[in-house]
């Protein structure tokens, strides 16, 4: 049976390179396995006036959707002043919402992401991990990908063309892939 990941970039940024981990990924997973993209491109900023009044937005319905019939979830994180995007922050939140809450509990969630600086977002994964403990996912700590210095391992389109980071793309993906 084909397991299903959802995955999610923390960017909207054209050449973003999560973006671009996250296509790589798509393309690198093993047979039996498939990355479902999803987008929060269209994910409104969370007001809670506006959920009372007309409920989920229809992008997060979307997302919701396919995190219910994912069988993991990858998170794709850019680092903005060491933590979370607010953007990224900000889609989860609305997922978590109206039936989103339990859709959540027990998921497998694997976090990765990439950026210019030394430390390929250390300091965001991290601060991922409080808000995954809250949403109970089932967190999974066994392996760990910082692309550091992504401007010399992406080309201008955001796409992954380093093979030595793409090898250990594989591998994660391999090792998250087995523990769903
Ligand atoms: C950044 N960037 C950044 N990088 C990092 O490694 N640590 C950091 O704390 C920050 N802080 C930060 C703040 C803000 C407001 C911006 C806009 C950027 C740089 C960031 O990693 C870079 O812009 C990446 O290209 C973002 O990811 P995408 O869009 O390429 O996926």
């Amino acid at each position: 049976m084909t397991k299903t990941i959802l995955g999610l970039s923390g960017s909207l940024r054209r050449a973003s390179f999560n973006a671009g981990l996250l296509r790589a990924a798509a393309e690198l997973t093993l047979d039996g396995v498939k990355i479902e993209t999803g987008s929060i491109r269209d994910v409104p900023l969370y007001d809670g006036d506006l959920e009372q009044a007309k409920g989920l937005p229809t992008s997060v319905k979307t997302l919701q959707t396919q995190l219910q019939a994912a069988d993991g979830v990858l998170l794709v994180t850019p680092e903005y002043n060491n933590g979370i995007p607010g953007v990224f922050k900000n889609a989860i939140d609305w997922m978590s919402r109206g039936p989103g809450l339990e859709m959540w509990v027990g998921k497998p969630v694997a976090v990765l992401g990439a950026s210019p600086g030394g430390f390929g977002t250390i300091m965001a994964q991290n601060h991922w991990l409080p808000v995954l403990r809250t949403l109970k996912v089932d967190f999974w700590a066994e392996g760990r990908l910082m692309v550091a210095r992504a401007g010399d391992l992406f080309d201008g389109d955001g796409n992954l063309t380093d093979p030595a980071s793409r090898d250990r793309l594989a591998d994660f993906l391999d090792g998250f892939a087995r523990a769903i």
